[in-house]
């Protein structure tokens, strides 16, 4: 079984500012090659949101050779710069990314159609304020965007922070109200993809096939190489590979595959 109808690459946490170039220009190169249908950037584009980071950003995303729907992680935020985290938390997001930080993002076309929203948050009661959220309004919008999508469209949400955990990250917590938008995501969404803990993998929760990105190309490993994700999928069949950094190029870590009965997503086996 290998789906070839549609492919998305996922990437997540670039971070510039602690990016290792090396490992950036080879992941452009495997894109080009890949030619994916959309290109999910999952947040942290920046180590500490300074414009000289958001610059670099932007001069890769240009570089990318397809269309690349890009959203914002915790680290794109001033951090501890206390009044700019305040008064004008996006304002190196917005003057570089071009686009509105809080504002759902919409890719539609080539049998697909992905929302992407910002889960990351400028102060929370949590006092681990790294932690995301994702709210009502944007399910709404989720919801809204996949209704007017034809039906055989692959329904996908892009996001940073995690709606699945594994053992070695599950002290980072998963995005808040994660239960109520599984709930509301059961049969509406295929695939919802994530980042932030910088660890790789992919499963089924409420049907759904969740896949989370390592940090593509920073130096900033939490006990597993550098990785991304290439999703392919056509008609009920999805795979998921992990493509790890080996030193010299991305390779297949682990390759998953999903099928869909009726609106459910299982592993295949
Ligand atoms: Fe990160
Ligand atoms: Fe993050």
């Amino acid at each position: 079984m290998k789906p070839t109808g549609l492919r998305i690459a996922q990437i997540s946490d670039l971070h510039f500012g602690r990016d290792v170039p090396a490992i950036a220009q080879t992941l452009r190169a495997e894109l080009r090659d890949a030619a994916p249908t959309l290109i999910a950037v999952c947040g942290d584009l920046t180590q500490r949101a300074r414009t000289v980071e958001f610059q670099a950003a932007r001069a890769f995303l240009d570089q990318l050779p397809a269309p690349a729907l890009v959203v914002p992680g915790n680290h794109d935020l001033p951090g501890w710069r206390v009044w700019s985290r305040i008064a004008r938390p996006w304002r190196n997001w917005r003057q570089q990314m071009l686009t509105d930080a809080n504002g759902t993002v919409i890719h539609t076309g080539d049998g697909l159609v992905a929302v992407g929203v910002n889960t990351a948050r400028q102060w929370s009661l949590h006092p681990d304020w790294s932690r995301g959220r994702i709210n009502i309004r944007q399910l709404n919008e989720i919801s809204e965007a996949f209704d007017d999508a034809p039906r055989d469209a692959l329904r996908v949400v892009v996001a940073h922070h995690p709606f699945l955990l594994t053992e070695p990250g599950r002290y980072r917590g998963l995005v808040g109200r994660s239960r109520l938008a599984l709930q509301h995501l059961h049969r509406r969404a295929d695939l919802l993809l994530g980042g932030h803990i910088h660890l790789a993998y992919s499963g089924v929760v409420s049907g759904l096939v969740i896949a989370q990105c390592g940090t593509a190309f920073s130096d900033r490993l939490k006990g597993e190489p550098n990785s991304y994700n290439l999703i392919e999928a056509e008609g009920d069949r999805m795979t998921v590979s992990i493509r790890r950094w080996d030193g010299d190029r991305f390779d297949t870590h682990q390759r998953t595959e999903y099928v869909r009965d009726g609106h459910e997503w299982r592993t295949y086996s």
